[in-house]
């Protein structure tokens, strides 16, 4: 194995070179991501990098020269959709030729092991050497070099590299890379290396770009966002910064650890005009000794405390995650969680089954000992709990009237509007009922519920009430 461009590409094998080409006609790229937010995001910032060196994307992967995954490792089932995915370029690339590149969290995850078991992938990336994509991506294109980057950087923020986003009202800004927790079960920090933040300036200042490109909607986003700290500014500060922003309707975050809540965070969180009722909670589980096993710092108690601090302050939804079946929790530790997830009421719950990461701290310490069939029934008793739980509340709204940003078509149907409240319920209405573009704001009736979604009719745009975000600004002012 021989080391090419200074130090973290490594050069795994040379083919034959490919017949000339013509120079001018660009070399053209798919890119599928699988996985969180953060690597939807990696994917923008891996277009925009590509597209710079004269690549040109195509949503077709027939026409693809290269064919790029952005991988998650976060469950085994993320590890085995890429394995088939694999599998059928392996059959393709035998009938035209094509480059795979592998990227993300399970090419970190895996390293040499996935590029070894799988000739198929030409060039092997973890999520801090995508600067050396386009590189990479020309050897293997001309000289059929399979190489792999996947050395961590303690600074790489790509701060200065401007996404290639898709058009619209939604836009993210990652604010923070990296995570230093190190929960037992958890991939991410192997994955995606040690917690590092971008300059508030950096940020602020892309968020004027944003609005000045019509964006209305943004969505700061960490891997453990609220452990954001850049100088003498915390997350608190650049929340308010970021929403302070003229023209920015609405700012979200995600996902932010329940350690790190100060009640200046809580305050932003509950009062600025611009900051979503709304706040992702990861609770992973209601029992202290399993939390203590898990490593999140924090007790039951301490959650709940949490969860009351912030509904002191006013009316924010919650969501969470929890993982059922980690290893050796008992039926009455799960009926704590179950407990738990029935006492805090929360607007809606993701629920994973425990799945081992390799060379986690939970793999290397505790046995993987809740049979599959004791975790499913977990998981469904979770979810028909929470189901439950976020249909009442949703049928509690029918009658009242939300208001909700037009985000993008339905999607069962492109002659329905699909758009959130800001506590992040989903509302679907009728285009017909009223002209409406996307990013209006528009108040809507609700009409019928189920437990994801709310059904309504558009009363009126809300540009034209009385409470405007103007109104509520000046009120915010007013609080001191
Ligand atoms: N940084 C976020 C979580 C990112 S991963 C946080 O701290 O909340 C998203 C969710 O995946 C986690 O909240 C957890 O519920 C789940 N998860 C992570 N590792 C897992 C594993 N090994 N098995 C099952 N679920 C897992
Ligand atoms: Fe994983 Fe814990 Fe970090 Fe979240 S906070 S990414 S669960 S290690
Ligand atoms: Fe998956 Fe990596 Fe995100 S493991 S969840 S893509 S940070």
């Amino acid at each position: 194995m021989s080391v090419i461009r200074k130090s973290e590409a490594r050069l795994l094998s040379v083919g034959k070179p490919r017949p000339s080409r013509d120079p001018d006609v660009p070399y053209r790229v798919y890119i599928q991501t699988f996985g969180c937010q953060m690597n939807e995001y990696d994917t923008e910032l891996v277009c925009s990098l590509l597209q710079d060196r004269g690549f040109v994307l195509t949503p077709d992967q027939d026409q693809a020269d290269v064919v790029l995954m952005n991988t998650c490792a976060i469950r085994e089932h993320a590890h085995t959709r890429v394995y088939s995915h694999l599998a059928e370029w392996k059959a393709r690339k035998q009938e035209r030729p094509v480059v795979i590149g592998v990227l993300g969290c399970m090419a970190q995850n895996l390293k040499k092991e996935l590029m070894e078991a799988h000739p198929v992938i030409d060039v092997l990336m973890g999520p801090d050497s995508y600067r050396q994509l386009p590189d990479l991506l020309t050897n293997a294109l001309d000289r059929r070099e399979r190489a792999m980057a996947v050395d961590l950087s303690e600074y790489e923020t790509y701060e200065s590299i401007l996404p290639e986003r898709k058009p619209g009202v939604n836009a993210w800004i990652a604010i923070m890379r990296g995570c230093d927790n190190f929960c037992s079960f958890c991939v991410v920090p192997y994955t995606r290396g040690r917690e590092r933040s971008r300059s508030v300036q950096s940020i602020v200042e892309e968020t004027h770009a944003l609005v000045g490109q019509g964006y209305k909607q943004v969505t700061l986003l960490g891997q453990n966002v609220n452990s954001y700290r850049s100088h003498d500014a915390d997350f608190a500060k650049l929340l308010t910064e970021v929403a302070d922003v003229p023209g920015i309707e609405r700012v979200r975050f995600t996902s932010p650890h329940p350690k790190d809540f100060p009640p200046t965070l809580l305050d932003v969180v509950a009062h600025h005009p611009h900051v979503c009722r709304h706040v992702h909670l990861p609770l992973q589980s209601g029992n202290d000794r399993i939390l203590d096993l898990m490593g999140r710092s924090y007790t039951r108690n301490d959650y709940r405390t949490l969860v009351n601090e912030i509904r002191r302050r006013g009316d924010v939804a919650l969501s969470t995650d929890i993982i059922a079946g980690f290893c050796t929790e008992t039926d009455a530790e799960f009926l704590d969680t179950y407990e738990l997830v029935r006492e805090v009421d929360f607007q809606s719950a993701y629920v994973f089954k425990y799945s081992e990461r390799k060379n986690t701290i939970a793999y290397r310490k505790f046995p993987d000992d809740v049979a599959e069939a004791v975790k499913s029934e977990r998981v469904t008793r979770l979810v028909e709990l929470q189901r439950g739980i976020s249909a009442g509340k949703n049928r509690e709204l029918m009658g009242t009237e939300v208001e909700v940003l037009v985000e993008g078509n339905a999607k069962k149907s492109s002659d329905q509007w699909m758009g959130h409240t800001e506590r992040n319920v989903t509302v679907v209405w009728d285009k017909a009922a009223l002209p409406l573009t996307l990013g209006d704001r528009v108040t809507i009736k609700v009409d019928d519920a189920s437990a994801s979604t709310l059904f309504g009719t558009p009363v009126f745009p809300v540009n034209a009430r009385a409470r405007s975000s103007m109104d509520r600004a000046l009120d915010y002012g007013s609080r001191g």
